[in-house]
């Protein structure tokens, strides 16, 4: 790191501020599959950064399109103005979008997509007559970013001590986790799947099902250490939905763009969500932008409630489908389909599984879980010091093995670039192992 380089100024978002400025872990260039330091060592990205650089880093296309894009055109309004890149990155989108979902509202990330989404929900029953639906529930341990919403009809019990109490309306479903029945499952859990009758038999009793406006979960809860669902589980989740005319929303914030193998897991599950959240693969990261992909009878009811030259749903960003960024998802889109980047993240899951499953009988695994090109190695924690075993193997994977990982608890969570091959996913592993195997059982 360069001395003269102030680090105090910066307030470091989920960081252990102290700890990083302590010994900082600085990136200074990213092609392909990996970070240079500024130490100059190449570093093995295990992460696609944070589950967004699918089509790995500086593609010369996306990087092209972008700068073609700020030379001509840096911004222009999309409110009652519009320009051409916008319709055209709705299209691309939608082009690759489950059936039926066809109308796309465009945000800049994830926290946003998921308040867009929990909007146009609570907005469409009300246009239609039905505004008694308020409610809105989500799972314990999901992440649905960090708005008021988001942390809502999230589970994360850390934004509750911070910042108080969600938003009136709101209830739970447990997630779905259970390693004493499934652990070292090899894909999807063969448990559990009865775990989703818990919104009928408990929440919608409790609630009564006319006043819950929509369901929203990821399909795969990441951020909070890849848990899967028990096979049959999101498509019974679908059918009481359904059955009570509930919304059901796929926060698909890192699931989306090719993780499972297929566009979106809706295309894994084949279960489709009235809408889909999506962000970071969506531009590769490259530019901010997040996306509700809609069904577009949901669509339509907003534009059969108001009248001809009133605005029909109020909500929108500044930067809603920024040139840059539409310019950069068009351009994401495109190598997705040409490099076929989906289908070969398809081919190489069954050697990224072997792989992380290796690590089962090293000292302190608990659970590997994997899916796609995600894997979960939950570890045990050392006593009285939670996620403190975790975060070593993250540090010394860094600074001894030049790899990239991520950790959540004592979770270390991997999500590759799609580009991975054979070797880089053997050095990735491997080094994990390593450093377990060297510390031994404690
Ligand atoms: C499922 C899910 N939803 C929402 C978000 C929030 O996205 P952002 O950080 O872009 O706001 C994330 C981020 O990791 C996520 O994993």
């Amino acid at each position: 790191m360069p001395k003269t380089l102030n680090t105090e100024h910066f307030w470091m978002p989920f960081t252990a501020n102290r700890q990083f400025k302590s010994k900082p872990r600085m990136l200074v260039a990213a092609s392909g599959m990996h970070y240079t330091s500024d130490d100059g060592r190449k570093i093995l990205d295990g992460t696609a950064g944070l589950w967004c650089v699918n089509a790995g880093h500086g593609h010369p296309k996306i990087v092209e399109a972008i700068q073609r894009q700020a030379a001509t055109m840096d911004f222009a309004p999309v409110f009652q103005m519009g320009h051409p890149q916008a319709f055209e990155a709705a299209t691309a989108l939608v082009s690759i979008a489950p059936e039926g979902l066809n109308r796309v509202f465009f945000c800049n990330d994830g926290s946003e997509g998921v308040d867009t989404a929990l909007k146009i929900a609570l907005a469409y029953h009300r246009v239609r007559g039905d505004g008694y639906r308020t409610r809105l529930i989500g799972r314990e341990r999901g992440y649905h970013g960090v708005g008021f919403g988001g942390i809502s009809v999230g589970g994360i019990a850390g934004n509750r001590k911070h910042f108080g109490p969600p938003l009136a309306g709101v209830d739970h479903l447990r997630h779905p986790l259970d390693i004493a029945r499934n652990a070292f499952s090899r894909g999807l859990p063969e448990l559990g799947a009865e775990m989703a009758d818990e919104l009928e038999q408990r929440l919608l009793t409790l609630h009564d099902p006319a006043t819950v406006a929509a369901v929203i979960v990821e399909p795969i809860q990441g951020s909070t250490g890849v848990i899967l669902p028990p096979k049959g589980y999101l498509q019974k989740l679908r059918a009481i939905c359904d059955r009570y005319g509930i919304l059901l929303i796929f926060d698909e914030v890192i699931t989306g763009f090719g993780r499972l193998g297929a566009p979106f897991a809706a295309d894994y599950f084949d279960v489709v969500p009235d809408m889909i959240i999506c962000a970071k693969g969506l531009t590769n990261a490259t530019v901010p932008m997040g996306a509700v992909i809609v069904r577009q009878d949901i669509h339509d009811a907003f534009m059969d409630a108001a009248p001809e030259n009133a605005i029909e749903f109020f909500h929108g960003y500044t930067y809603s489908a920024h040139p840059l960024a539409a310019a950069a998802m068009l351009a994401t889109v495109d190598v997705y389909k040409t490099e076929r980047l989906f289908e070969r993240a398809a081919a190489m899951a069954p050697y990224f599984e072997e792989a992380a499953h290796s690590l089962k009988g090293l000292p302190n695994v608990k659970d590997v879980r994997n899916l796609g090109l995600v894997c979960g190695i939950e570890l045990d924690g050392i006593p009285g010091k939670p996620s403190a075993r975790a975060f070593d193997v993250f540090l010394k994977c860094f600074w001894d093995k030049g790899v990239l990982i991520r950790t959540t608890g004592d979770i270390i969570a991997l999500s590759p670039p799609l580009i991975i091959d054979k070797p880089q996913i053997d050095q990735l592993f491997g080094s994990i192992a390593d450093i377990l195997r060297i510390a031994g059982k404690s």
